[in-house]
């Protein structure tokens, strides 16, 4: 066996973390789903899930990964031989997100390409769904690959497995360093230009006015403590691995706060600028903002090509900074999620790094093919709303629970915690795992259940 890599440094681990957790996720799930949840005022319930649950979990699982110095299925065993599953179940989970995140990833880095050109033309939705996807006219027919989509998503599996294979320090560590950094900068001159637009005011007016009635809302809770779940990487197998090589003398808390509050703030520098430009297109529109506004791919690749198409100068440069931001951002969680098998596969098989990298990630990569046929983006939607739905909050929701109430673990991870950490946690951190999240989890588990079944 090779001995366990580390970190090179301390900020190596923590832009590593912060890299996994600032994705796509931040950009355009973010600024959607706070206007929808009451804007100004989805801002309470997220910043009590990111308190109760998000840098909870995070102390959880770094001091998990530190103390048992595994990937997560050998994490769990090493708790409690019965518990192994829940690992494999994490892993599993990042597995198939690998392949569908990295075709997303793709996506962005031709959209980077066709920046400099503007290649999109007029008809920006016609041109994402039509020409560039050529997405099939019955949904679930696969057809064939579309070359457009193989050629970056190639691309991005050589760059992943690339820097996989490297490992910890000469891989991971350094990838962030160069990808996290620069995405930091580009983002920072986009929402300075997105904020100096005509219209950006009244675009950032309606992100930020809160609308007080919809607090009482269960579903504005759910939709604060997924955002949460989701945006932090938590419950995915990956902070468990990413700690379980850092050096035993580490901070383990301050290094959970920074990551989460990182993130955080990614995320409202990204809700500050995609307003801006949407109130910006607003403006050209002459409509109200709230008649533009849109998430997910539709953001990314239907309405920001739309709006860089109107800037007043300087489109290439902002549509290349705009697209090789996403890319940026998606590679450093690709990264990370395909390290959780990579580490597992390892250790479960006792094979060499280089093994792992090319079964395991050769493996997501051949499945990622399905979703560049033009069928893809269907299929891309079904198992993304059944990963979310049925695999995050109920596998984070099984792994407190076992922690807490059945393997009775707190009182030792939280000696564990404190005796390597500057802040210490207590009651706070212990009510907020044993009772606030389970309380959370279980009830939006209830309500997913209770709307699929209807
Ligand atoms: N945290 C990432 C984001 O906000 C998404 C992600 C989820 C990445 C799960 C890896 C695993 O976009
Ligand atoms: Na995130």
């Amino acid at each position: 066996m090779e001995s366990r890599q580390q970190w090179g440094t301390r900020a190596g681990f923590i832009l590593a973390a912060a890299g996994s957790a600032i994705g796509l996720g931040n950009i355009w799930r973010f600024p959607a789903v706070a206007y929808e949840n009451g804007g100004g005022a989805f801002f309470l319930p997220y910043l009590f899930a990111l308190l109760t649950a998000g840098i909870p979990i995070l102390i959880l699982e770094f001091t998990l990964g530190h103390k048992y110095r595994g990937s997560a299925p050998l994490t769990f065993a090493r708790l409690s031989k019965g518990a192994e599953w829940i690992g494999w179940w994490q892993v599993l989970i990042s597995f198939v997100i690998s392949t569908y995140y990295s075709v997303v990833i793709a996506w962005a880095m031709s959209y980077t390409y066709f920046a400099f050109t503007s290649k999109w033309g007029e008809d920006t939705e016609g041109f994402l769904f039509g020409e560039y996807l050529k997405l099939a006219e019955t949904p679930g027919t696969f057809g064939g690959i579309v070359p457009a989509v193989l050629i970056p998503l190639v691309l991005v599996w050589v760059i992943n497995l690339a820097v996989l294979y490297k490992g910890v320090r000469k891989g991971i560590e350094l990838a962030n360093k160069i990808f996290l950094p620069t995405l930091v900068v580009l983002f920072f001159i986009i929402v300075v230009r997105a904020v100096t637009l005509e219209g950006a005011v009244e675009g950032l007016n309606a992100f930020f006015k809160p609308n007080w009635d919809q607090i009482m809302n269960g579903k504005v809770w759910v939709a604060a403590y997924s955002q949460i779940f989701f945006s932090l990487s938590i419950a995915f197998a990956i902070m468990i691995t990413y700690s379980s090589y850092l050096p035993k003398k580490s901070d383990i808390t301050n290094n959970a706060f920074i990551t989460g509050f990182a993130n955080s703030g990614f995320e409202l520098l990204a809700g500050i600028g995609v307003f801006s430009v949407l109130g910006f297109l607003a403006h050209q529109q002459g409509v109200a903002v709230s008649e533009v506004v849109k998430g997910g791919v539709g953001l990314a690749f239907v309405v920001f090509p739309q709006i860089i198409n109107q800037f007043p100068a300087f489109n290439e440069f902002f549509g290349v900074l705009f697209f090789l931001s996403l890319t940026l951002a998606g590679l450093s969680s690709l990264i990370s999620i395909s390290e959780t098998y990579v580490a597992a596969f390892q250790e479960k098989f006792g094979i060499s790094r280089a093994k792992a990298v090319l079964g395991g990630g050769g493996l997501a990569a051949l499945i990622a093919l399905v979703f560049a046929t033009n069928g893809g983006l269907y299929f891309l939607d079904v198992v993304d709303y059944f990963i979310n739905n049925f695999g995050v909050a109920l596998v984070g929701l099984i792994e407190v629970i076992v922690i807490a109430w059945v393997l009775k673990q707190l009182n030792a991870l939280q000696t564990h915690a404190n005796s390597v950490s500057d802040i210490m946690v207590g009651a706070w951190w212990k009510v907020s795992l044993s009772v606030i999240t389970p309380v959370v989890l279980g009830y939006m588990m209830f309500d997913s259940i209770k709307t699929n079944v209807k």
